[in-house]
């Protein structure tokens, strides 16, 4: 039985991702260059509609990298996972906003009070996504347990996400594992986007606990970010395709 989120600002945007599967998928750009980011975003082509600028290429190139992909008619994902003062994180916000990005990260363990600085600041530009990070995949039950969170890993997730819905966040960061306990604990009206995930018979990288496209979305992921499967590709758009097809299935 999902529970109650009195404060939640509602988002219709799951219902209005509609048949296209392009709406699902997000490209991660994690390259040092725009040149290396502009060499991936022409081989995709029009196979992919939103790229994840993350800290390596924003911390490389600035926030120039975003305004040009937004120029060039791609949404992005930026996910600088932002997690200071309410006051200091509205303020980048608002600056992320108006570059134009489409959604952004920031840490759900900053509060309630800075989620929903984030989440007011956001609101300059309608339709702009605050995802929330709950507990990062690199972390387990001891490491939070050394930093004085006690309980499981699931616990913290679903207590991290109900304080970020009930804040106005449109939605979380989680892996597919998390997501069914997450739209079983929830419901169904957040977005889930979901790292992690490896179209069958490709290379897992460094990834550890790893899903493809077709499992996460039957895990109620709402979106996948996919890295390096698309980026190092042969012929990117061609697999970008191939994911595409997966998760219409
Ligand atoms: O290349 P790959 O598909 O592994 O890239 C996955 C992307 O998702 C990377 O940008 C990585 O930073 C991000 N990510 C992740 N696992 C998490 C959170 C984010 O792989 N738990």
């Amino acid at each position: 039985m999902p529970v109650a989120l009195p404060n939640r600002i509602p988002y219709s945007g799951l219902t209005s991702l509609g048949g296209d599967p392009r709406q699902r998928l997000i490209v991660a750009l994690d390259v040092s260059t725009a040149a290396a980011a502009q060499r991936i975003v022409a081989a995709v082509g029009d196979s992919a509609l939103t790229y994840k600028v993350g800290m390596q290429l924003y911390t490389a190139e600035g926030p120039q990298v975003v305004h040009d992909l937004v120029a060039s008619g791609r949404r992005v994902f930026l996910d600088l996972k932002y997690h200071d003062i309410p006051n200091t994180v509205a303020g980048a916000v608002a600056e992320a906003a108006n570059l134009g990005v489409s959604m952004l990260t920031v840490h759900a363990a900053g509060s309630g009070k800075m989620l929903r600085a984030a989440v007011e600041a956001a609101q300059v530009r309608p339709g702009l996504m605050v995802l929330a990070v709950t507990v990062l995949t690199s972390l387990d039950a001891y490491d939070l347990d050394k930093i004085g969170i006690r309980g499981s890993v699931e616990d913290s997730v679903v207590r991290l996400a109900t304080i970020a819905l009930a804040n106005g966040c449109q939605g979380v960061v989680a892996s597919a594992r998390e997501a069914s306990t997450l739209r079983s604990e929830l419901g169904g009206n957040f977005a889930i986007v979901t790292p992690g995930v490896r179209p069958a018979g490709t290379s897992a990288g460094d990834q550890v606990r790893i899903v493809t496209p077709a499992e996460a979305m039957a895990s109620g992921a709402s979106h996948i970010v996919v890295g390096r499967p698309i980026t190092e590709a042969a012929d990117p758009a061609a697999e970008a395709r191939a994911i595409l097809g997966q998760i219409s299935r």
